[in-house]
């Protein structure tokens, strides 16, 4: 594995624009990822509401990888990934959107990224918004979101098997 740290920094810059989080064969747009160490491991953690397609695919894998564009690139990859859901079409084939061989039990990332993060789910977490900050509830979690109780994010925390630039 490259120097994760390294990547990580350059990682968060590049994702501002959003990134590609691929579970088994669907691939979604992200713009909420966090790298860090936890439990003395590399760590990547999505946050993904419970409406999407993807939320179901994760409930039952292992695995996941997050392929960052560079800055200002694949914007339209991005946004078609962010407006279909897998649940009626195959992003990939329907798409046109390649994917790189995996490294490891995770799913094969998209080609033509930055950087890839293949990672392993060690743990998930539902938001409870009973606990969360009201300005946070109200601009994130209102009933104007994809399902009446504000649809609130399911966090997961991956460890980083591979990370490295394509
Ligand atoms: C820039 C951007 C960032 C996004 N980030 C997230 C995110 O972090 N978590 C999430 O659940 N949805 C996020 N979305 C919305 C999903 O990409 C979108 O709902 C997608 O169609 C879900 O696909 P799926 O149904 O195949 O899972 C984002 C959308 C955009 C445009």
């Amino acid at each position: 594995m490259e120097d994760y740290k390294d990547l990580f920094a350059e990682a968060m810059t590049q994702m501002q624009k959003g990134a590609f989080l691929v579970a088994d064969d669907n691939v979604m747009t992200i713009g909420w990822c966090q790298l860090g160490i936890i439990w003395g491991k590399p760590v990547c953690t999505v946050f993904v509401r419970q409406s999407r397609f993807t939320h179901d695919v994760l409930e039952h894998a292992d695995h996941f990888t997050v392929s960052v564009p560079k800055i200002g690139e694949m914007a339209k990859e991005l946004g078609y990934c962010a407006t279909h859901s897998g649940r009626n079409t195959d992003k990939f084939m329907e798409g046109g959107i390649a994917r790189i061989p995996s490294r490891s039990d995770a799913p094969a990332g998209v080609s033509g990224c930055s950087m890839h993060f293949e990672c392993r789910i060690l743990s998930r977490t539902e938001m409870d918004l009973s606990r969360t900050d009201s300005g946070v509830t109200a601009r994130y979690y209102g009933s104007n979101q994809a399902t009446p109780d504000g649809d609130p994010h399911t966090v997961l925390f991956a460890e980083i098997l591979n990370a490295y630039r394509e």
